[in-house]
């Protein structure tokens, strides 16, 4: 056995859809309760679908009984508060996880680097079903911005960065791909991610949406990726001798930050 994953992901792990019409959308984004959620500050979010219910973020494997990252539940505040947002996670058709408002303050290019990481979307999810993949639908207008992929999170060659105007619409395997967003501006950025299950209903959903699983990424210059690059060195460093001094091994064995032990700006470990 294994899991259904979708054709059109197998390459790059990503699919770029036509944009969504945002400006004729109301800005239910701000009509949402965000939550602290491994929050420094720089990062919040609304969840308009969680494990049971509640208005909280946690892993749908952290709940009692744990499941895995689907059958999301409507928050009734937030849910009730951004139908539009809700009825866009749901036209797919797809069974939905977590669905949530992220609010992501500017961050420069080598943070970004810095909070790299794979999301554990499958954990819990029997073999045999389709697996998990992420929805970004961006919802302001950060047209300077990116969402940064990397296959490797160590290798700049695998970098894409998609462009995040309003109405852009990606799909991610983000257990596959290293991902995080480089926000540009002085505003918060803020964008729907929902978890959807893999399968017929998501595929005829891509493949209406003129789906493009290749981008050109937005032009840097080999100075910024440099200096974007020892920045995020940098920050690693300091994290690891943070660690260190509490006797904490700092990675997983793939290398992934691990948030829960950090006690530090990780938030954006788990979304992007
Ligand atoms: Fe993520």
């Amino acid at each position: 056995m294994s899991y259904h994953k979708l054709a059109i992901l197998e390459e790059t792990g990503y699919v770029v859809l036509e944009r969504h019409e945002q400006a004729a959308d109301p800005a239910e984004w701000l009509d949402v309760e965000f939550v602290d959620w491994k929050s420094s500050g720089d990062t919040r979010f609304a969840p308009l679908a969680s494990a049971y219910g509640d208005l909280e973020c946690d892993g749908f494997w952290n709940h009692t009984p744990p499941k895995t990252d689907k059958d999301g539940v409507w928050v009734p505040r937030n849910a009730g508060a951004a139908p539009t947002l809700v009825a866009r996670a749901q036209e797919p058709g797809a069974n939905i996880g977590r669905c949530r408002v992220i609010e992501l303050q500017p961050t420069g290019y080598g943070e970004a680097l810095y909070n790299l990481h794979r999301d554990d979307n499958n954990r819990l999810n029997p073999d045999g079903t389709g697996w998990i993949v992420r929805g970004f639908f961006n919802l302001t207008h950060n047209p300077d911005s990116v969402m940064i992929l990397r296959a490797d999170k160590d290798d700049p060659a695998t970098e894409t960065r998609i462009a995040l105007p309003a109405g852009a619409q990606l799909i991610v395997d983000t257990q596959r791909l290293y991902h995080a967003v480089w926000h540009e501006g002085s505003e918060p950025r803020y964008c729907l991610i929902t978890s959807w299950e893999s399968g017929p209903e998501l595929e005829a959903y891509i493949s209406a949406r003129h789906p493009v699983s290749r981008v050109t990424s937005k032009a840097v210059t080999d100075e910024q990726v440099a200096a974007a690059e020892a920045d995020a060195a940098a920050r690693r460093a300091a994290r690891a001798a943070v660690l260190a001094a509490r006797g904490q091994d700092p990675t997983f064995g793939d290398g992934t930050m691990r948030a829960s032990d950090s006690g530090m700006a990780m938030e954006t470990l788990s979304e992007a």
